[in-house]
């Protein structure tokens, strides 16, 4: 599959990776609608894209939410006629420890059920939201072939302080494995990226201190770039023998 033959969801669209990935997607032909929560990242990713040889629509959904994912998928299809391809990016960390001991006051913190919610209703409702509507429209209109890609994480692995994220980043993972056998009977195929430290707002607001801490543990002694996360996209949508398959990108972090 072409990357300019892609009529693309990108969730997560307005900031980081997946304003990356929405605009190399449109400049390299692709027909792409990002959504996010942030409205005004998405007018600014609009403006953003002027000049790209694809086109680029953008919608506000909150992937969490059933009727807004379920408004959105149908949006894309009414406007481009048809959905082949989605990228699961939209995602939040909320971290805490499971439980901790104040040195100070000697008191107990637990991590607060709703830190959890939040971040299971984001990073794994919201692909397995967007991941059904998506592949119910392929098989309804007869769309074949299709791909669906997941941005996973190394915390998939487990890393702590991140009860949250790490189960949420590894069910993804779990989801990709069993949608691609689900899905292939319809010509769909799935994959996931699992990125390590990568250069976007996140990583950017922290202290020099702490990211020098962080790149201690990289081999190659750098942060990743959007590009190279996008590079593994490009590689799972144009290799039609890939499904299934989680792709860690992450300057040999897990090594
Ligand atoms: N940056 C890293 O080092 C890193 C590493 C591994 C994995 N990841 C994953 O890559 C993805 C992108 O990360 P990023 O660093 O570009 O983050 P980012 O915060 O720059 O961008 C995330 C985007 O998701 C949007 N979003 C949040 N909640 C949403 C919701 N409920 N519905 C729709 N949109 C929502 C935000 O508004 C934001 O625009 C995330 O899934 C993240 O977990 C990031």
């Amino acid at each position: 599959m072409n990357v300019s033959d892609l009529k693309v969801i990108v969730t997560g669209a307005a900031s980081g990776m997946g304003r990356h990935f929405a605009l190399e997607l449109a400049r390299e032909g692709a027909d792409v609608i990002a959504c996010d929560i942030d409205g005004a990242g998405l007018a600014d990713l609009a403006e953003a894209s002027d000049g790209a040889s694809g086109t680029l629509g953008t919608v506000r959904a909150n992937v969490a939410v059933e009727s807004d994912v379920v408004s959105m998928v149908q949006h894309a299809t009414d406007k481009l006629g048809y959905i082949n391809g989605l990228i699961n990016n939209a995602g939040i960390f909320r971290d805490h420890l499971l439980v901790k001991v104040d040195k100070k006051t000697g008191t107990l913190k637990k991590l607060p059920l709703d830190l959890w919610q939040a971040v299971i209703d984001v990073d794994l409702t919201g692909p397995f939201l967007c991941t059904r509507e998506v592949a119910a429209q392929m098989i309804e209109n007869g769309v074949r072939p299709g791909v669906i890609i997941g941005i996973s994480s190394i915390s998939r692995h487990g890393n702590p302080g991140q009860s949250n994220y790490s189960a949420a980043k590894a069910g993804l993972v779990a989801d990709t494995k069993l949608w691609a056998a689900e899905l292939a009977r319809y010509g769909i195929r799935t994959g996931a990226i699992a990125p390590g430290f990568v250069d976007t707002p996140i990583l950017q607001a922290m202290r020099p201190e702490m990211l020098e801490k962080l790149l201690s543990g990289v081999p190659v002694r750098r942060l990743g770039t959007p590009q190279e996360i996008y590079q593994g996209i490009k590689f799972i949508v144009e290799c039609d023998y890939f499904t299934g398959k989680v792709i860690e990108i992450d300057g040999g972090l897990t090594i």
